[in-house]
């Protein structure tokens, strides 16, 4: 990590690179240095980078305009109102954030991927990000969807709260990510024929929860699926990193739950044993009354669709309106989406836009009849290749994971 004099350089880089501070920042920046805050501009340089190196930096870095995101806590969660009208991939500034702590500051210009551990044959290998920029250059076109994605409705439509981010249905981007396959590092750090689980680990900070440490954010992956299609990401859409995403190298594990795409790497275990971490025991398992205690951890996303529309978003009276909206699997491209504005009594099959994958989204679109003024709910049911179908409810599990009902989504014609 960053020594003092470089943390307050970034820090500083990172104020004054969203242009002017904001009125909120330069209050704090008064109030912190012994100065009445409309003159904190004439504060002796050394006192002002006290102040800074005092204020501790926001969860996450970049712009969050209330009209592209809904914050909650550490995390930011894109509105979907604000998504039609843009094309398939998810801009880096407004696709969804979810950060455990807070935006890791990496320096990349001293920053080394250390790869060790007794599934190697060897010592391992290190790779600083000029080399992995050298090695064969990979794309994928993939979501990163957190697990917790629509946990809300948990609450809104079946009654049973769960705890944490009360996220609606923003929780997901899509992006071209560019990098090195993960099995090509794996490789040439000398991954064993016996190894059983391979773990990046996080620069960001430690997890700590009710007094325990649980070290920087960790989780394993099978061996065979590191060495699958895996990606270490160094670019999204054609630019590095944002720091909030991941900078400089994460992990994409395609259609697998956001947690898997382990952001700011810094370190990758490579283990001739299981390995354990609070992300793989603990959290990131259906866990409650309907599941065995021995549920597995979370790997592929289910299906869901969402309209791009707010919630109770007003129609136009009397005019047919074409609404637009997403649906996605984790496992295989969507096959259909099917849309009942009647409580699901009938059904009307959507029209399928855009390319269409397993980890991806597909863009639909439903031509919605005039009809009387009213509160009305659309209900869009996506199925995937794989045969698998949006269902009407789903059993809970206590941490509110993948949420794959059908969202009701109310709508209302004055
Ligand atoms: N990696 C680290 N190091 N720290 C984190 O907090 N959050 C995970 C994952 N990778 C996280 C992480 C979770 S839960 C999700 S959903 C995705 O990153 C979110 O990625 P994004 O913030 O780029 O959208």
């Amino acid at each position: 990590m960053l020594d003092e004099e470089q943390y307050l350089e970034t820090r500083t880089e990172q104020l004054l690179r969203r242009t002017v501070l904001t009125r909120r920042e330069l209050l704090k920046l008064g109030a912190a240095v012994p100065v009445a805050a409309g003159i904190a501009r004439f504060a002796p340089a050394a006192t002002a980078l006290a102040a800074l190196r005092d204020t501790p930096p926001p969860p996450i870095l970049k712009p969050l305009p209330a009209e592209w995101f809904t914050k909650l806590g550490t995390n930011a969660e894109m509105r979907w109102d604000a998504v039609k009208g843009l094309g398939y991939l998810t801009p880096p500034e407004r696709f969804f954030v979810r950060n455990h702590t807070a935006t890791a500051a990496v320096d990349a210009s001293t920053w080394q991927l250390s790869v060790f551990g007794s599934g190697l044959n060897g010592p391992g290998a290190s790779f600083t990000l000029d080399q992995l920029r050298s090695l064969p250059v990979h794309e994928v076109t993939a979501f990163v969807e957190c697990a917790g994605n629509g946990r809300s409705f948990f609450a809104s439509q079946q009654g049973t709260p769960a705890p944490g981010s009360q996220w609606t249905l923003g929780a997901i981007g899509v992006a071209r990510w560019r990098g090195v396959r993960l099995a090509e590092v794996l490789q040439r750090s000398g991954i064993a024929a016996n190894a059983v689980d391979v773990m990046p680990q996080g620069l960001d900070a430690h997890v700590v929860t009710n007094g325990v440490d649980y070290g920087n954010v960790r989780r394993p992956l099978p061996a065979a699926k590191a060495l699958d299609d895996a990606l270490l990401a160094y670019e999204m859409n054609g630019v590095p990193l944002l720091p909030d995403h991941g900078f400089p190298l994460r992990l994409i594990v395609p259609g697998w739950v956001g947690v898997a795409n382990v952001k700011w790497i810094g370190q990758i275990e490579v283990s001739n044993q299981p390995l354990f971490s609070l992300w793989n025991t603990q959290q990131y398992r259906l866990l409650g009354a309907d599941y065995p205690a021995d549920s597995p951890p979370l790997t592929a996303q289910v299906v869901k669709s969402a309209w791009e529309l707010g919630s109770g978003a007003a129609l136009p009276n009397g005019e047919r309106v074409t609404l637009t909206g997403r649906a996605w699997s984790g496992t295989s491209g969507i096959a259909r989406v099917d849309v009942s504005i009647d409580h699901g009594a009938t059904w009307t099959q959507a029209k399928l836009h855009s390319r269409n994958g397993a980890g991806n989204w597909v863009q639909f679109s439903y031509s919605f009849p005039p009809q009387p003024a009213g509160s009305y709910e659309l209900w869009a049911r996506a199925t995937d290749v794989s045969g698998r179908t949006q269902p009407a409810t789903v059993p809970f599990n206590s941490l509110g994971y993948l949420f794959g009902a059908i969202v009701r989504h109310p709508v209302v014609i004055h």
